[in-house]
């Protein structure tokens, strides 16, 4: 997959896939964007002090800019350059989580142009678990403000292959860095003046560990409206083109048997259904699996030519709950 490494005029942009940190380094530097690996979800990168990149990376993903964006830096020290104050739960949440799928959200210093945090006064900072993306991070001078990089509204991509089928033609370069070892978006903690902690998005690490390490249950927050505090959190989101129900999959199957079907199950199989139509999130029945599998196969079931994929929901413990609000969100609500 590796092509030549010149600087292609846009409307001939076809995407690089390859490993080249200085390459990638070099185009960020530009002003560039490029999408990089994390252990959640492959992230779409540009420079977040440069309004300009941060401007294409919402053209490119056609994202609406009251949404905004989350900034990479390689260690939480570095944070200290970015926000005025760090709360002494928020240091005890980074001493255990970071790096790792935990992004806080802390005022922000003028540095951080408004476009990035759509005009709050919090800036959301990420430390991502990913050694190509950690290297590259540390030989930048400014954090990543870095979206999931797929189009606006559909399955956040977890392979450099996810990431090329829906912007190949949109940005130079993807930094392959494998599958991502999580496979869900990080979890989203704000803190407000009493240091109680708000969860505005389930994501890789479960509410109970947060519990576990700050012995503080977090207020929840994660509201589904149109204009919502963390857009991420809209109703519609992570959709598939086919539309897809949450339910009991036997049932449904009953109900929906004159339509071609696709079944995605936690870990069994179901009678009546073609098992190449049939996807199993996790044989073991482990939500760490199932979560790393999710995007993956509902990209896989959205390729295959069947009318609607029917699936269910998971436990509601750990990671399971982060599992369900991603599926209660890509299901189909007359769109
Ligand atoms: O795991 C992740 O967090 C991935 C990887 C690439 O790091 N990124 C990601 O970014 O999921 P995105 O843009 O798809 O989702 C970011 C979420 C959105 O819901 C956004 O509204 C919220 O974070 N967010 C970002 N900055 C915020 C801020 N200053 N205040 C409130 N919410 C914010
Ligand atoms: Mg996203």
């Amino acid at each position: 997959m590796q092509r030549k490494k010149t600087l292609l005029p846009v409307h001939t942009m076809q995407a690089i896939i390859g490993t080249d940190i200085s390459y990638a380094k070099l185009l960020l530097q530009k002003g560039e964007l490029v999408a990089i690996p994390t252990e959640t979800v492959y992230g779409l990168a540009g420079n977040a002090l440069n309004e300009d990149a941060v401007v294409k990376i919402f053209t490119v993903k056609n994202r609406p800019q009251f949404n905004p964006l989350i900034i990479h830096i390689p260690s939480f020290d570095v944070a200290q350059k970015y926000v005025t104050a760090v709360p002494e739960i928020a240091k005890t949440l980074a001493r255990h989580f970071l790096p790792g799928p935990l992004t806080l959200l802390l005022p922000k210093k003028e540095v951080i142009p408004d476009i990035v945090t759509a005009g709050s006064k919090n800036v959301a900072i990420r430390v991502p678990d990913h050694i190509l993306t950690r290297e590259l991070l540390s030989q930048l001078d400014f954090p990543l403000a870095a979206p999931s990089a797929n189009s606006f509204g559909y399955v956040s991509p977890t392979s450099a292959k996810h990431v090329y089928d829906g912007l190949n033609d949109k940005i130079p370069y993807i930094l392959d860095g494998g599958e991502c070892m999580v496979g869900l978006e990080s979890t989203i903690i704000g803190f407000d003046e009493n240091e109680n902690l708000i969860l505005y998005r389930t994501g890789g690490i479960s509410i109970e560990d947060i519990e576990k390490v700050t012995g503080v249950t977090p207020v929840i927050k994660t509201n589904e409206s149109d204009l919502p505090d963390t857009p991420g959190q809209l109703k519609s989101h992570y959709a598939t083109d086919t539309p897809l129900y949450l339910g009991n999959i036997s049932e449904m199957i009953l109900e929906y048997k004159e339509k071609k079907i696709a079944v995605i199950s936690f870990h069994e199989h179901f009678e009546g259904i073609d098992i190449n139509n049939q996807f199993i999130l996790s044989p073991s029945g482990s939500l760490e699996e199932a979560a790393k599998n999710l995007f993956k196969v509902l990209r896989k079931t959205d390729d295959l030519n069947v009318d609607i994929i029917l699936t269910e929901r998971l436990p509601d413990e750990g990671l399971g709950r982060a599992i369900n609000d991603r599926l209660g969100r890509a299901q189909h609500i007359n769109k």
